[in-house]
C-alpha cells in the first residue's frame, strides 16, 4: 500500500486531483469509479476547476458510482445521482451516456445489480476507483459483516451509517434503510484504488484499515490485499496510526 499523509484536507484534495488529472490526461477514455459523501468534494471541486482552465477533457471518460439509496429518485436532493450531477457532472463535458450509477428505484433490484456488474465488465473494468471510508470502516455501503467477495447488491444500512448520514437528511429517521452498493469483490477488481480519509472521526477506522487484521467486520481492511491501493490521509485521520507510514512512501503510481 502507498500511504501519504497531508497536513490538512486541502493539501490532501490537491494531491488527489493531481493523481486523477494525470490519469485523465494519459488515458482520455479511462474508467473512473466515483464515491459520494463529504470527503471527495475537494477533489470534485478541483476537477471542475481543472476543466474550466482547459486542463481536462472528460468527453471520453466513463464513470461508475459506488452506490445509491434505495427508494430515492434521481431528482431527490439527497440521492447520489443528484449529488454527482450537482457537484461534478453538470459542470464538466462528460457524456451523460458514459455516466453510471445504480438506480434505487428499479423493481427488480437483483437483475439491476447484475446489469450494473455487466456494464463494468463491458468497458473492461474500472481503472481507478475513488473511495471514502465510513467511521465504522465500511467501503461504499459494505457494512460490517459484508462478504469480502460480495458483488453489487442491496444492503441494509447499519445504525451507525444512518446516524452518520443523518446530517444530510435532517434526521436519522429520514435516512433510507437500504442502498444498492458495489460489493467488495467488485471494488477489488478495479485496477487502482484511491482511498481518501479526512478528520478525527475517521482515525479509528483508518487505523483498523491499515494496521488491523483483515475482517468482514471492517470491510475497508480488504485494501490490504489490493496490489495498487493508494491511501491519502490528513493528519487527523492518521492520528491513531501506530506505524510511521511516512517511512514507506514510494513513487506515485503510473498508469497501465
Ligand atoms: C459513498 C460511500 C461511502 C462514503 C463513506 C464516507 O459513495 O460509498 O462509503 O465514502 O461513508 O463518507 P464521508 O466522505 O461523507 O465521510
Amino acid at each position: 500500500m502507498l500511504v501519504e499523509i497531508f497536513p490538512d484536507y486541502e493539501t490532501l484534495s490537491e494531491r488527489a486531483y493531481e493523481l486523477v488529472a494525470t490519469l485523465i490526461r494519459r488515458k482520455p477514455n479511462c474508467v473512473l469509479g466515483f464515491a459520494t459523501g463529504s470527503t471527495p468534494l475537494g477533489l470534485y471541486r478541483r476537477l471542475v476547476e481543472g476543466y474550466r482552465r482547459g486542463e481536462l477533457d472528460f468527453s471520453k471518460v466513463v464513470t461508475f458510482n459506488l452506490d445509491e439509496y434505495v427508494g430515492l429518485p434521481p431528482s431527490h436532493p439527497q440521492s447520489y445521482h443528484h449529488f454527482m450531477w450537482a457537484n461534478l457532472f453538470q459542470h464538466i463535458n462528460i457524456n451523460p451516456s458514459n455516466v453510471h450509477l445504480p438506480n434505487g428505484m428499479v423493481d427488480d433490484i437483483e437483475a439491476h445489480c447484475d446489469w450494473y456488474e455487466e456494464q463494468i465488465r463491458r468497458v473492461d473494468g474500472i481503472d481507478l476507483q475513488i473511495l471514502g471510508i465510513g467511521p465504522n470502516g465500511h467501503l461504499a455501503f459494505n457494512e460490517p459483516g459484508s462478504s469480502l467477495g460480495s458483488r453489487t447488491r442491496i444492503k441494509t444500512l447499519s445504525r451507525a451509517t444512518r446516524r452518520a448520514n443523518a446530517r444530510f437528511f435532517g434526521s436519522e429517521e429520514a435516512v433510507p434503510r437500504h442502498a444498492i452498493t458495489m460489493g467488495i469483490g467488485t471494488i477489488m477488481e478495479a485496477r487502482r484504488l484511491l482511498l481518501l480519509a479526512s478528520g478525527r472521526a475517521k482515525a479509528r477506522a483508518v487505523r483498523a484499515m491499515l494496521e488491523g487484521p483483515i475482517s468482514a467486520m471492517v470491510s475497508a481492511t480488504i485494501v490490504q490485499l489490493h496490489r495498487y491501493a493508494h491511501v491519502l490521509l490528513d493528519a487527523e485521520a492518521a492520528s491513531e496510526l501506530a506505524y510511521n507510514h511516512h517511512d514507506g512512501i514510494s513513487e506515485p503510481f503510473d498508469v497501465h
